[in-house]
């Protein structure tokens, strides 16, 4: 079964300029938890724990974070502080955390790529970060899909209707309703103009996969932008056997934009971080 979730987090976060200089987007807190824990709780909610980063230069803050800090838990120690520090702890003790670079930023496809080592032989999850997903009171949006990867056994796409002028930021796919909620991809275009849009169907920052996509990535020549896109190994994919788009259950911020950085805090402010307090 699925043990391991991938975090590709290499990307350099343009939109996020300067605050992401010298320090990771996937670092970005929203409100007082950075944005890759709440990836890795959602991983770890669905069951998973095993834990592979994909960083490049610059993103050693990533590593420190699901690390013990000793100085600063000496301090805190017996104080009322140190729940703070509770839901990384479960984190680090329940998880294996391994790292790996990715050199070059040469797009998704290819520091998924990245990950084969970490990953081998097996079908596994993607989770970006940046993405942040929530479905309070229902299952998490990656054990919706797990579950579906039980009875289906192939790739799976997360995916949610935008609006037809935002396609250009999306992989967007068509494909045959096998059931309300589920498409077998026919096919799948990456960031494509409204006009040339197949559907409004985008795929979102949760996939899972089979093992051979490795191999497809490794065929498959840089597309749009100059990137090695993972939805052209996913095309061959779904040419070869089957690839699914699961329009997921709950919500989705897009926190790799300031509107959607600043959509998710406020949500996660309400309905998290004050619940907490
Ligand atoms: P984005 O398209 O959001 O790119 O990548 P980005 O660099 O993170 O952000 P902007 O657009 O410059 O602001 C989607 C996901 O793929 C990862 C990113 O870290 C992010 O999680 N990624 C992208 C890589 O790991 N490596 C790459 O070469 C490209």
């Amino acid at each position: 079964m699925i043990r391991k979730c991938l975090f590709p987090a290499a990307g350099y976060g343009t939109r996020f300029l300067p605050a992401t200089k010298a320090m990771p987007k996937e670092m970005l807190p929203i409100v007082n938890k950075p944005l890759i824990q709440y990836g890795v709780e959602e991983a770890y909610a669905a069951g998973l724990q095993h834990m592979a980063v994909i960083t490049g230069r610059g993103k050693r803050a990533l590593e420190d974070h699901f690390d013990i800090s000793y100085e600063l838990e000496h301090q805190i120690q017996g104080t009322d502080k140190e729940r703070y520090l509770d839901s990384t702890r479960l984190l680090i003790d329940a998880c294996t955390f391994s790292y790996t670079r990715q050199v070059e930023m040469k797009g998704l496809g290819h520091a998924i790529l990245c990950g084969q080592q970490l990953i081998g032989e097996e079908p596994f999850a993607v989770v970006l970060a940046d993405d942040l997903c929530v479905n309070p009171g229902g299952d998490p949006v990656l054990l919706q899909m797990i579950e579906l990867y039980r009875q289906f056994r192939c790739s799976i796409v997360a995916i949610q209707e935008v609006p037809r002028e935002e396609t250009y930021k999306y992989g967007v796919i068509a494909g045959e309703m096998i059931r309300d909620d589920l498409y077998r991809v026919s096919h799948m275009v990456e960031k494509p103009k409204p006009e040339e849009a197949p559907s409004n169907l985008a795929i979102i920052g949760r996939y899972i996969l089979t093992p051979d996509i490795f191999q497809l990535i490794a065929d498959t020549e840089p597309g749009k932008g100059g990137e090695i896109q993972i939805t052209d190994a996913l095309m061959k994919q779904a040419r070869q056997g089957a690839v699914l788009a699961y329009k997921f259950k709950g919500q989705r911020f897009d926190c790799g934009s300031a509107e959607g950085y600043v959509e998710a805090t406020n949500y996660c402010f309400e309905q998290f971080y004050k619940k907490e307090q």
